[in-house]
């Protein structure tokens, strides 16, 4: 049985990689889905493809680090589906290339944290409220391997992605009694846009990547996707406040 079955789902950065691999998965499990990007090809797109596979999308124009953007797409949203059940605060970019703390210019802190940890903070005020409001909801929030270690990711990136583990925490603990489970994932080197730069640099990266994890391989968007589902369903109904690593065990080696 499809475990989403008539739920109404929210993805930022839907339009690519490891959102638009869960927005597919959500109607595949039978939710309708509001897919939001600041990329109108991307976003449309992965609508596109719900909709050719049976599926209920709408696409919303949005940059997670503008308050009223954010605010306009929960209230689109509701008004499109008429409530929130499920929203999956993902939107994120990484550096261009990793600058070490010393060397970084104060442009990129601001541009990182504002998209990454702003963008997800934002996401959260607004998504919250309405599910409040319906008696309950639940958010899955991306972080990253780098939300959990040290890693030489760049400054801006690592603080950011911890800062969202410490964000899901905190509005775990907020929200349970409002029946609302908040929840992260954080995976590891995953093949989607944002990475592809980096193995353009260096064709070995994939290798090298794969090598550091246990399982010996690197992980698709299609196994990120595969948790957050399982996150937001009922399968996970007493798992509250947790940063899942979907990293092949590279935390844990
Ligand atoms: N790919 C990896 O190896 C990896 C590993 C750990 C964590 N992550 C995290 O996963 C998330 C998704 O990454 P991905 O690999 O799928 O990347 P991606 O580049 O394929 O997709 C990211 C999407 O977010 C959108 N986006 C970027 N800035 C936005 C903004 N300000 N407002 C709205 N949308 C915006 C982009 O248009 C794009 O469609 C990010 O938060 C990233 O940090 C990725």
């Amino acid at each position: 049985m499809a475990v989403l079955n008539n739920k109404t789902t929210l993805v930022t950065g839907g339009g690519s990689g490891i959102g638009r691999a869960t927005a597919l998965a959500f109607a595949h499990e039978g939710a309708r889905v509001a897919v939001a990007d600041m990329d109108p090809r991307g976003g449309e797109e992965t609508c596109g493809l719900i909709k050719a596979a049976g599926g209920e999308a709408l696409y919303i124009k949005v940059d997670v680090s503008k308050s009223t953007e954010v605010a306009a797409m929960v209230a689109r949203v509701v008004e499109a589906y008429g409530r929130l059940d499920c929203a999956f605060n993902n939107a994120g970019i990484m550096p261009k290339g990793f600058v070490p703390t010393a060397d970084l210019d104060e442009e990129t802190w601001d541009r990182m944290i504002n998209i990454n940890l702003k963008g997800v903070w934002l996401s959260m005020k607004y998504e919250i409220p309405q599910m409040v409001k319906q008696g309950g909801g639940v958010i899955v929030n991306t972080s990253s391997v780098a939300g959990l270690i040290g890693s030489r990711t760049g400054p801006a990136y690592i603080a950011s992605k911890h800062g969202v583990v410490g964000l899901t925490r905190g509005a775990a603990l907020e929200y349970a009694k409002d029946n609302i489970r908040v929840n992260a994932v954080c995976p590891f080197w995953t093949s989607t846009a944002l990475t592809e730069p980096y193995m353009q640099q260096n064709p070995q990266l994939g290798e090298q990547m794969a090598g550091r994890t246990p399982l010996g391989r690197q992980g698709t968007p299609e196994e990120v996707a595969t948790a957050v589902v399982w996150l937001c369903s009922d399968g996970a109904s007493f798992i509250n406040g947790h940063a899942l690593p979907v990293d092949g065990g590279v935390v844990i080696a």
